[in-house]
């Protein structure tokens, strides 16, 4: 199947180095390559390892076009206050009869319902498995695996970078410190901010909200409060008390109610959402039929990001 990438940074050239090395059993064609300051590459009967970047395509739609691809993979920068651009490359992909997969979480957090629909409307697939735990199975873990088991809720440490934040200064660093050590780690959204005041675990609440309790929510109505006030006298303190913060997402469903929220929170040490070592994330899902379990990803990678999309367009291209 062709693919007509938008967006190609970290995740785009990991999935190219991804498919590269999968390239017999999965026989996968990237057509176009489209980005902001980078120029676009279009080659509708394939592009070479690496291509010449040519001016821009004036327009997602002039890009699609040329590329003639039957799945869009959007893998832009994330703006958790509105989703955009990331929805309006989505909508232009659907109008012109193509499959979407997509690693960014703001179309999931802002217009989940309404990509669901009109992907349904045009018999289109659309995944985004990648857009809250990396490659780890989270939205197709209940796409093929659990039927008829209700979510009544979730519980999760999604947010790495305000881990390497906490762990530094409870090592002495300062709170810049720990920024910038998880910057260098290639782990922060291009605006750190957003990690730091919750707008990353906001998004990745609201989205787990709406793909798997039908919640209609956005980020901004998820209760948020990030770590910024955090400071590494605190931190210390709670240590020396074996205890520690981590930035939690809660969403949980009581009749009628849906209760969303972001939260620094004081955790024993061996708490299970604390526990973790590492950047590694981990979701607790509440259940009627399946009690509580989870899942878990171990210092995950540029290259387990790259992996769930993969594993969305394996998926797609057997329907
Ligand atoms: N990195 C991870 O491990 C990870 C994990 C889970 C989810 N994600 C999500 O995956 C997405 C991509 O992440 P990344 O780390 O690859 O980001 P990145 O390295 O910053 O790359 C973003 C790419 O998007 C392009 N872009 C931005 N705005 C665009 C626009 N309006 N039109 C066309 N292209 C545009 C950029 O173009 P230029 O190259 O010209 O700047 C760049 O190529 C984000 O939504 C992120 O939240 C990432």
């Amino acid at each position: 199947m062709k693919l007509a990438i938008i967006g190609y940074g970290n995740v785009g050239r990991a999935l190219a180095r991804l498919l590269r090395q999968k390239r017999r059993e999965f026989p996968f064609t990237i057509t176009g390559i489209h980005t902001l300051r980078h120029g676009t590459a279009v080659d509708p009967a394939g592009l070479a390892e690496d291509p010449p970047m040519r001016p821009r395509s004036a327009s997602i739609e002039e890009f699609l076009d040329a590329a003639r691809a039957q799945i869009a993979v959007e893998l832009t920068t994330l703006d958790p206050t509105s989703g955009q651009p990331a929805i309006a490359h989505i909508r232009a992909a659907f109008a012109r009869g193509m499959h979407v997969v997509t690693a960014n979480k703001g179309p999931i957090a802002h217009a989940f319902a309404d990509l669901r629909e009109e992907a349904a409307r045009r018999s289109l697939g659309f995944r985004f498995e990648s857009a809250v735990m990396d490659g780890a199975p989270v939205f197709n873990l209940w796409r093929y695996t659990m039927p008829g088991v209700k979510v009544l809720g979730f519980t999760g440490a999604l947010n790495s970078t305000s881990k390497v934040v906490i762990q530094t200064m409870e090592q002495g660093g300062s709170f810049d410190e720990g920024l910038a050590r998880a910057r260098s780690m290639g782990i922060t959204e291009a605006d750190g901010a957003y990690d730091i005041e919750g707008w990353d675990s906001a998004a990745k609440t609201a989205a787990l909200a709406n793909v798997l309790m039908d919640a209609r929510t956005t980020p901004q109505q998820v209760s948020t409060r990030g770590i910024a006030r955090l400071t590494p006298a605190r931190v210390q303190s709670l240590a020396t008390k074996g205890k520690t913060v981590r930035l939690i997402s809660r969403g949980r469903r009581t009749g009628s109610k849906l209760s969303l929220r972001v939260r620094a929170e004081v955790l024993d040490r061996c708490d299970i959402l604390a526990s973790t070592p590492g950047t590694s994330n981990i979701i607790l899902f509440h259940t009627d039929l399946m009690g509580t379990f989870g899942t878990v990803s171990i210092d995950p990678q540029v290259e387990q990001t790259a992996y769930g999309v993969f594993s969305d367009l394996a998926d797609l291209a057997t329907v």
